[in-house]
């Protein structure tokens, strides 16, 4: 075999951020934009990179470097991507290529990597390169579908989802994950009660939240997001504009809605009924959102030929 293609979905972070990177529990879903890698088995001296629209190529060069040393290869090759989903919404496309790349890796040289080993390379690799992150992300590209996950992998869960409507806002700001995990992290230095108390009501919302998604009850689930929001707005990790956008989507009808991710941008989520995914899109166009469309619960990494 001298050509895979290999694809890794995107993810939004439903309950839990930055708790999780202390410790606690969190819930992530895959969502159906993906990335695929293309690896072929090349002569010559250098592998080569053909990857337009990644913006950081560290990610795949730092992945392929890593597996090979990890795997004694010295086989070059050529390494080509090409995604449906924009680096700028905060769907996790620094992971999802990792996972992929390291996917595309281990089906082209028949390394037979179970998708435990896919995560704990992908995650070391990504944390290598960022200095901070829960693993959440690579979790979500590895395994897909909707996941209970704990810092590092401790635990990763799959929940079962029978659906999950959202609407998805894009603030319009990229948001600077390790800028803001580092700014939480100085004041948790400071004020570490009061932090670790907010962290603990987070991790509690977090459990109600899995049984609300079990049992399919919305209702809960919209109003234990609704609380998820209002702790990382106290933790101060929210922004003006992320906050109307929630406001508005909520006035036209969202059971409930947050924040998704790191903060400061990115995206917002809103739990919506069927009938009301309309409005409530409006409203947060309206709230100066970019309304993306993306579906939950989808596929963790793949072969695709
Ligand atoms: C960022 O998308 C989510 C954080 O919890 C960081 C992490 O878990 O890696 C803030």
């Amino acid at each position: 075999m001298n050509r895979v293609v290999v694809s890794a979905p995107g993810k939004l972070l439903l309950f839990g951020e930055h708790a999780v990177v202390y410790g606690y529990p969190s819930i992530v879903t895959a969502v159906d934009r993906r990335i695929n890698v293309e690896a072929v088995k090349i002569e010559g001296k250098l592998d080569h990179y053909n990857c337009p629209g990644v913006k950081d190529l560290s990610f795949i060069q730092g992945t392929v470097k890593q597996l090979k040393k990890v795997y004694k290869i010295s086989q070059k090759v050529a390494i080509a991507t090409n995604s449906s989903f924009s680096q700028n919404y905060g769907l996790g496309s620094s992971s999802a290529v990792t996972v992929a790349t390291v996917g595309a890796l281990s089906q082209l040289f028949k390394l037979k990597m179970s998708k435990r080993e896919i995560f704990d390379l992908s995650y070391k690799i990504i944390l290598s390169l960022q200095g901070v992150g829960s693993g959440f992300d690579a979790a979500s590209a590895v395994f897909g579908k909707t996941l209970y996950y704990v810092y590092a992998g401790k635990v990763i869960e799959s929940i079962k989802v029978k659906s999950l409507s959202l609407v998805i806002g894009y603030s319009g700001i990229k948001a600077d994950t390790k800028t803001i995990v580092k700014k939480l992290g100085q004041r948790y230095k400071q004020n570490r009660i009061e932090i670790e108390e907010k962290f603990i009501k987070i991790a509690k919302i977090v459990e109600k939240a899995r049984k609300a998604l079990i049992n399919n009850n919305y209702n809960e689930l919209g109003l234990l997001m609704n609380q998820n929001h209002k702790l990382l707005k106290e933790l101060g990790v929210s922004s003006d504009r992320l906050d109307t956008m929630i406001e508005d989507a909520l006035k036209a009808g969202a059971s409930g809605a947050k924040l998704s991710g790191a903060g400061g941008g990115d995206c917002m989520i809103a739990l919506v009924s069927e009938e009301k995914k309309k409005l409530v899109s409006e409203a947060v166009s309206k709230a100066g959102g970019t309304v993306i469309k993306v579906n939950p619960n989808a596929q963790g990494v793949r072969i695709e030929s």
